[in-house]
């Protein structure tokens, strides 16, 4: 692990490996060399495992070029949250992104990102930035969006690929794109997971023996709920539930089945697609994980939703439900 960063180089390593841009300049030449194919971004804050991997193998695949961007945001970290103590390790993810067949990362300090300091003028999340995690994050997506729209400009890329894993972060940044017409196409990667059933997360690093033993209750309390999808979700909760209560090492923040696009609970009459989401503390560190649902028949777990794009259409109101009288 480490905190200090190689020499400023817009060249590519003799060994073929990414070529690293620091700043603005280095990113603009660098990215004019990507020639010939479309390229796709994916944008970290570093500490990267094989969740990240995953999101850039996914692009790899899928596009000409990919480019990795390293940048520790301190506009989406709360004054009380762990900017100071998240973990940097630089040289073990440029080998991550060498094995993986980056063309360029981008890993700037905090002043190329903001030249003039704290932006005056930011995204706003609106009413869907300020429920779960916005709720118990203020400002944070605003933060999250207000780089993740400079990011997307800044590297030009034609598509962008993000985690399934911070659901909410999916559901605004694809909102962004559709609401303010930014030409990228945002791709959704399935959640990655540790062989026990553990989300994978930079902030896992901060889990002592015992508080990862505590922290599993999350995903099982996810599988639980997600065993109970066909039959409705008062039972997905229950079952969810049930499993979080028998664990009170872990203090549960949010346990919800909400709407993929609306973030609103989910009526019991509901059928379809559905998320069901969880935030807790487990020791000195806060995790999230979810689980997209089929709920109805057929109910299931889902990878991902099917089309988040086409904004499935909100809930109706008691009144409108189909078999309302
Ligand atoms: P970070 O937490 O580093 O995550 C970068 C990307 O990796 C996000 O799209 C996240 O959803 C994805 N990711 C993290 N863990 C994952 C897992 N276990 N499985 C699949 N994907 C996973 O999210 C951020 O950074 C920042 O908010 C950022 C978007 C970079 C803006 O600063």
């Amino acid at each position: 692990m480490s905190d200090t960063h190689p020499t400023p180089s817009a060249v590519g390593a003799p060994s073929g490996g990414p070529v690293v841009a620091r700043t603005r300049d280095e990113l603009r030449t660098a990215r004019a060399s990507l020639t010939g194919g479309d390229v796709a971004v994916v944008m970290t804050m570093g500490a990267l495992h094989e969740g990240h991997a995953t999101l850039i193998e996914t692009a790899r695949r899928k596009a000409a070029h990919v480019v990795v961007t390293i940048f520790l945001n301190p506009l989406q970290f709360g004054p009380r949250e762990d900017l100071s103590r998240y973990p940097r390790t630089f040289d073990s993810d440029m080998e991550i992104c060498r094995k993986a067949g980056v063309d360029l990362v981008f890993a700037p300090t905090p002043d190329v990102i903001y030249q003039d300091g704290d932006p005056g003028v930011r995204v706003s999340a609106g009413p869907l930035g300020n429920v779960l995690e916005g709720q118990a994050r203020p400002g944070h997506f605003d933060g999250m969006l207000t780089v993740v729209g400079k990011l997307m400009h800044l590297t030009g890329a034609d598509s962008a690929y993000f985690g399934q894993k911070d659901a909410q972060q999916l559901l605004l940044i694809r909102r962004m794109v559709r609401d303010l017409d930014f030409p990228v196409d945002v791709v959704s990667v399935p959640t990655v997971r540790e062989p026990d059933g553990l989300a994978m997360s930079s902030r896992n690093t901060y889990l002592t023996d015992s508080d990862r033993e505590v922290a599993l209750c999350l995903s099982r309390a996810l599988r639980a709920g997600a065993s109970a999808a066909a039959e409705g979700p008062s039972a997905i909760r229950r079952a969810a539930r049930s499993v979080l209560v028998r664990e009170p090492l872990a203090l549960v923040d949010y346990l919800v089945l909400v709407h993929p696009s609306t973030l609103e609970d989910v009526p019991e009459w509901y059928r379809g697609e559905a998320l069901l989401a969880v935030a807790g503390r487990v020791g000195t560190t806060r995790l999230i994980d979810n689980v997209p649902l089929l709920v109805g028949p057929g109910g299931r777990a889902l990878e991902v939703f099917s089309d988040v794009d086409t904004a499935t259409p909100a809930i109706p109101s008691a009144t409108g439900r189909p078999d309302a009288d």
